[in-house]
């Protein structure tokens, strides 16, 4: 018998961690390598966020918290909810953890027994399925095509629905596709939900402030009030604010379950890095221009990025309306043959050769339930993203 506990065995290892393995030991090995895999900011956390947890150092903030949050940052919290997203909710629906993921999990490892399906449509970030799965849930994943943009239809979803279902996991702008759902794309999706009053909603809306273009974002409980009652509203600080090493993630929802998430978290982690908590303030009270000044540069990256992925022969790669990722098709593609003599038979293939020939590192397909195609962040420099993206198109047009 394993050592390894059942739960275990039931996970598989992040796919992603091949291609991230490959990259490193190419690097290390003296080639030049370009990573298009990062999955956070290429800037520094904003200043005034710094010297506010710097202040909070030196003013002995240093203890515990309360486990599920300091009251100043649930009191940022409700306000940035009424201000961004017309939302009210009170600090005792609020629940702050150690980065998004973690409440996305203690919201998962909360609610969740044997036989439970939760709905996720795909392409999707790499952890839902697997959070799921640790939970002891069963992911049923929905699938969007290129043809629409990768977002789900409305028929899509309400097929996958089951007397099972317990969650429907949304996230919007999407990490891999950046796509990002209009208030109508997301009314028609509410719409089927409320039809569904058995379901409850985990909103993942931690790339809320990277959209372009006239882009609005909306949020399910604000589109369709009807569903506030089972909303779970989860954001963070990570991406808009440049904070990904700081670990500051919240979720918004009926207070039962905002309680029952904190259990969680009272026997496993406790509180979040106290300083952390403050500095969290900071960026959700302090100024908030700098993220305009930021989306006019990934408007800028994403704008090269897909025209020149365009341009190579066999990509497609749809305009997405935020994070700062692309997720071009490689259909084109299949089924050739590298100058290096790699079949390529799918999107990990592609990858593969594409690092080993051309040394540029994306994430493909596969991680994200959907091919054939890759992730491209762009959250990298100007210079890398051109020079990356010529190397593709070297690489594209040299197949046979
Ligand atoms: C869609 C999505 N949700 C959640 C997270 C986790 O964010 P955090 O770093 O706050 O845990 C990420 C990070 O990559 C993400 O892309």
């Amino acid at each position: 018998m394993s050592f390894l506990s059942a739960t275990l065995a039931r996970v598989k290892p992040s796919p992603t961690i091949a291609v991230t393995t490959k990259a490193r030991e190419l690097k290390a090995a003296g080639r030049d390598v370009i990573g298009l895999g990062a999955g956070e900011p290429d800037f520094d956390t904003p200043e005034n966020i710094k010297a506010a947890a710097k202040a909070a150092i030196d003013r002995g903030e240093t203890k515990y918290t309360a486990v599920d949050g300091l009251p100043e940052l649930k009191a940022a919290i409700c306000a940035k909810l009424k201000r961004d997203n017309n939302l009210e909710y009170t600090p005792a629906q609020i629940t702050v953890g150690t980065g998004g993921k973690q409440v996305l999990y203690n919201a998962l490892m909360a609610t969740l027994n044997p036989g439970d399906e939760v709905v996720i449509p795909a392409p999707y970030w790499v952890s839902y399925p697997d959070m799921v799965l640790l939970a002891g849930g069963t992911p049923v994943t929905v699938e969007a095509t290129i043809e629409t943009a990768f977002k789900i239809t409305p028929e899509a979803l309400d097929a996958a629905i089951t007397p099972k279902t317990k969650w429907f996991i949304f996230n919007s702008p999407s990490n891999p596709t950046g796509a990002g759902y209009t208030h109508a794309e997301l009314k028609a999706l509410t719409d089927v939900l409320m039809r569904h009053p058995h379901v409850w909603v985990m909103t993942d809306d931690m790339y809320e402030h990277l959209v372009y273009d006239d882009f609005k974002f909306c949020t399910p409980a604000e589109v369709e009030p009807g569903l506030y009652a089972r909303t779970l509203t989860c954001n963070g600080v990570s991406k808009a604010y440049a904070m990904t090493g700081w670990r500051i993630g919240y979720a918004a929802g009926p207070e039962a379950l905002i309680k029952a998430i904190g259990k969680i978290q009272s026997q496993s982690t406790s509180n979040p890095c106290s300083i952390s908590q403050w500095a969290a303030v900071e960026a959700l009270n302090g100024p908030q221009d700098f993220i305009a000044v930021n989306n006019a540069m990934f408007k800028r990256r994403r704008d090269m990025v897909v025209e020149m992925l365009n341009a190579a022969e066999g990509l497609t790669c749809p305009v997405p309306e935020g994070a700062f990722y692309v997720y071009p098709s490689i259909a084109g593609c299949i089924g050739k043959t590298s100058p290096a003599g790699t079949l390529i038979a799918d999107d990990q293939a592609f990858a593969t050769a594409l690092l080993e020939e051309e040394g540029v590192a994306v994430v493909f397909g596969a991680a994200f339930g959907t091919s054939p195609c890759f992730r491209v962040s762009y959250a990298t420099s100007d210079e890398a993203l051109k020079e990356a993206c010529t190397r593709i198109q070297r690489f594209c047009a040299a197949l046979r």
